[in-house]
């Protein structure tokens, strides 16, 4: 998916960017949804989902995210692929040679690049986490459907600062060595081919979960909408984890989709992206909630949730240690992919604007996520402290990059579509010259952007936040 300037050519597939940069794009149509939908799938799903529906209320805010995710995340998602694909480049030169001349919406992007460095330095740690649950799941510590052995397991790890840093690191030295060594095609490709795997490891998750005493508590949990629950930071929260999941309103979709080739169905692409994804959120959450109210863990845990109920279901099945292990090295290959995405948008701009190589802008990423990411990986350590409105540096990143970045990127993405770019170009792209018959599909689409989308995500940011 990370096809550069400086890798194999594909046939057929490779324009000249406006840098000059020929570039590359996917080769099969089928490779172009595996990769978008291997930056969507990761630790939104299996962790970010399940942790903030269990600290929210359960159904009412998984009723409220399906709704985001249809009315703000499906059309704002197409927004970025269909410029992304027309402006063959980095986010900020796509959107500069879009923009009617003088207009700064270049600005989107250089917000993005910010965005990605606040999402990387917290999305670090949490795939510290996993890969630290790897070794520990081999070590079969943890294994346990006792909340206390599993909650003081996991509480060992983020309260030692050392471990959360040195775990960071590493998964750091590794996504980096990734870039560097130009194999993220060779990573993709294993990927691709492990996810199914991950999502049978899913259902029989699901199964084991639903057969437990108290499953039924659960999905009452995640199914019954208690409406009283559905207050305006609810709502906003629920917005925010839709941008997320879809990795979108940063310019990563808007990179991938300079990636896509001319001839691939975007509104179609990006549909089954949206529905795989929220499937294996759904998934993620039935194999969780049942357990949750079976063994007496809180379903408002935080962060923590996943990493402490998960060995509680493991534990009830047998070979549940080697499954486990599985678990987690497929969590972490789903979490690397995502991640390399992230990655992808300050490198790329690094290489594309300002000039350095591929290596060196790397590098520099990568050493600035050391510094950015520490923050994050000593909050419940060294600087459990320090809070800032209540919250660690880690939340503080969580929260500000999913419920104020991202939806103020999608406001703007929202409105350069519908106000500068126009219908005739949106609808160009969308349905590939004309060859497409999906016009009322990309009426409807357009109408969303124009004023659906950028109103409402404004209203909610602002009822949300209090200000208004
Ligand atoms: N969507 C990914 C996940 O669910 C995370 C991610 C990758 C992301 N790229 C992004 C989030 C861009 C926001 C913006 O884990």
């Amino acid at each position: 998916m990370t096809s550069t300037s400086h890798e194999s050519a594909v046939p057929g597939c490779g324009k000249p960017s406006k840098s000059g940069l020929a570039r590359v794009g996917f080769s099969t149509g089928f490779g172009v949804l595996a990769a978008t939908l291997g930056s969507a799938v990761g630790l939104g799903n299996i962790w970010k989902f399940p942790y903030l529906t269990g600290a929210n209320g359960g159904a009412g805010f998984l009723l409220v995210y399906v709704l985001a995710t249809l009315l703000v995340g499906l059309p704002v998602m197409m927004a970025e692929i269909s410029l992304g694909r027309v402006g063959k480049a980095n986010p900020i030169s796509t959107l500069q040679a879009l923009a009617p001349k003088g207009q700064p919406w270049w600005l989107i992007g250089a917000a993005g690049m910010l965005g990605a460095f606040l999402i990387l330095s917290f999305y670090s740690e949490v795939v510290a986490w996993v890969f630290a649950y790897v070794v520990k799941a081999m070590r079969g510590s943890i294994l346990s459907s006792d909340p206390k052995v599993t909650e003081a397991a996991f509480g060992a790890l983020i309260s030692d600062p050392m471990q959360s840093l040195l775990w960071q690191w590493g998964v750091l030295v590794f996504i980096g060595g990734i870039l560097l060594m130009g194999v993220t095609k060779g990573i993709e490709a294993i990927t691709k081919r492990l996810m199914p795997i991950l999502l049978l490891l899913l259902v029989l998750l699901c199964a084991v979960s639903l057969s437990l005493d108290k499953a039924l508590d659960g999905l009452v949990f995640l199914f019954q909408p208690d409406f009283s629950k559905i207050t305006a930071s609810v709502v906003l929260t629920a917005m925010g984890l839709a941008f997320f999941k879809l990795s979108i309103g940063m310019g990563t979709m808007m990179t991938y989709g300079s990636y896509f080739r001319d001839d691939q169905n975007i509104p179609l692409t990006t549909v089954r992206v949206m529905a795989a994804d929220l499937c294996i959120s759904m998934l993620a959450g039935i194999a969780i909630f049942p357990a949750v109210f079976t063994f007496g863990f809180e379903p408002t845990a935080g962060p923590a949730l996943v990493f402490i109920t998960i060995p509680a279901v493991f534990s009830q099945i047998p070979m549940g240690q080697g499954l486990m292990v599985v678990f987690f090295v497929l969590a972490s290959i789903a979490a690397t992919g995502a991640m390399l995405s992230l990655m992808e948008v300050p490198v790329v701009i690094l290489h594309e604007r300002v000039g350095l190589s591929r290596p060196k802008a790397t590098l520099l990423t990568i050493a600035l996520l050391v510094v950015l990411g520490s923050a994050s990986a000593l909050s419940n350590s060294t600087l459990a402290e320090f809070k800032l409105f209540g919250l660690t540096p880690f939340d503080v990143a969580d929260f500000v990059s999913s419920n104020i970045i991202l939806p103020i990127g999608g406001i703007f993405i929202a409105l350069f579509v519908g106000w500068a770019w126009g219908l005739d170009k949106f609808s160009q792209a969308m349905s590939n010259q004309g060859q497409l018959h999906n016009q009322q599909l990309i009426r409807a689409v357009f109408f969303l952007l124009r004023y659906v989308s950028p109103a409402l995500i404004l209203i909610v940011m602002l009822k949300g936040l209090k200000l208004f």
